[in-house]
């Protein structure tokens, strides 16, 4: 079914937050930024504006959304709420971190936020203009990276409209996003476990739990249903952990090489993730076979990229 409507450029200001509550209210569907990527934004609570998520994205109904919410009060009204919650939130919300907690009975949610699991994934957004829409707003906001279904995730309003005009009611441009990759994830329905690494690098959170958070891999669908293999599919193939340039290739480098792009000459982790989409979609564009990656060292916000580089270079379906 196509889908057509007109997508409104909102401006990240009072007028512009208004437009975009009152589209909310009616069903509609946001795109807003977040420190990390893109969101594209419905209200939780209507199951129509929420099927329409999955519709625009062409997102498959078994993998659940994060619901953002603008305090650690207001998640406390959907999850049942725990003491390493408790000490989590406090040391990084508003941050790029999803908590997954056991979901309210009564949580008012769309049973299609969480295709039918026990537990929701929430977190509250950092960035000034995710805080001031959902604010104004007021209710629980369903929100997914801004891009169709297994491709390279919106770190600028124009990624957004590259995927998506015409399928959705508005964009709220907000510049682009400084963190660069999606929250870190953590499941807290038992002992603590990174269900995704994300903008939050894992040693901090340990440090903050005092104690180890092991990463859940991804053998279990069922505790980790969006963790589908390839995902951030640019056109071209990719090569990893390249140290020399097959013909054909360009070159998307970290550190000191010679490259068409380069994630961070200067070996900065934290400049790397935050180029990485952006550069993705630039050498999407290139009209190349092949795009050769530098190897990049696997701690830190390194992990987060490693785990979207194997992504983007797994076999497609
Ligand atoms: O940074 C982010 O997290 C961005 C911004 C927009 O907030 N959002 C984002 O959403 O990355 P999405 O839909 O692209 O990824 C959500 C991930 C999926 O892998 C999904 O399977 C997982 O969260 N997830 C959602 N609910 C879950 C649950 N109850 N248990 C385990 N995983 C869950
Ligand atoms: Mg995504």
């Amino acid at each position: 079914q196509k889908i057509t409507v007109e997508t409104a450029r909102l401006k990240s200001d009072q007028t512009g937050y208004d437009r975009a509550s009152t589209i909310l209210a009616d069903g509609g569907l946001v795109a807003f930024p977040t420190e990390t990527v893109y969101g594209l934004g419905a209200d939780a609570r209507n199951d129509v504006a929420v099927a329409r998520i999955f519709e625009a994205k062409g997102r498959p109904r078994f993998n659940p959304l994060i619901v953002h919410v603008a305090s650690i009060a207001q998640a406390k009204t959907y999850v049942d709420w725990s003491e390493e919650a408790d000490r989590l939130a406090a040391a990084f919300w508003p941050g790029p971190l999803t908590l997954v907690l056991p979901i309210k009975p009564n949580s008012g949610l769309s049973p299609l936020v969480t295709a039918d699991l026990p537990s929701l994934a929430i977190r509250m957004p950092a960035h000034p203009v995710a805080r001031a829409l959902l604010s104004t707003f007021g209710g629980p906001v369903a929100a997914p990276s801004a891009n169709p279904s297994g491709k390279i995730s919106p770190t600028t309003a124009a990624h957004v409209a590259q995927g998506l005009d015409g399928r959705i009611e508005a964009i709220v441009d907000g510049g682009s996003c400084d963190v660069g990759v999606e929250s870190t994830i953590v499941g807290l329905l038992g002992e603590p476990m990174l269900l995704r690494p994300g903008g939050l690098p894992n040693e901090i959170i340990e440090a903050a739990l005092g104690g180890a958070v092991p990463h859940h891999q991804d053998a279990d669908p069922l505790i980790a249903p969006g963790q589908m293999t390839s995902h951030y599919a640019p056109s071209a193939q990719i090569r990893l952990n390249a140290t020399d340039l097959h013909s054909g290739e360009i070159l998307l480098g970290f550190g000191n090489v010679d490259a068409t792009l380069n994630l961070s000459a200067a070996g900065d982790l934290v400049e790397a993730a935050s180029n990485l989409f952006q550069m993705l979609h630039l050498m999407d564009k290139m009209d190349t076979k092949s795009i050769a990656i530098s190897p990049i060292p696997d701690h830190g916000l390194g992990r987060a990229i490693n785990d979207r580089l194997r992504r983007a270079a797994a076999p497609r379906p």
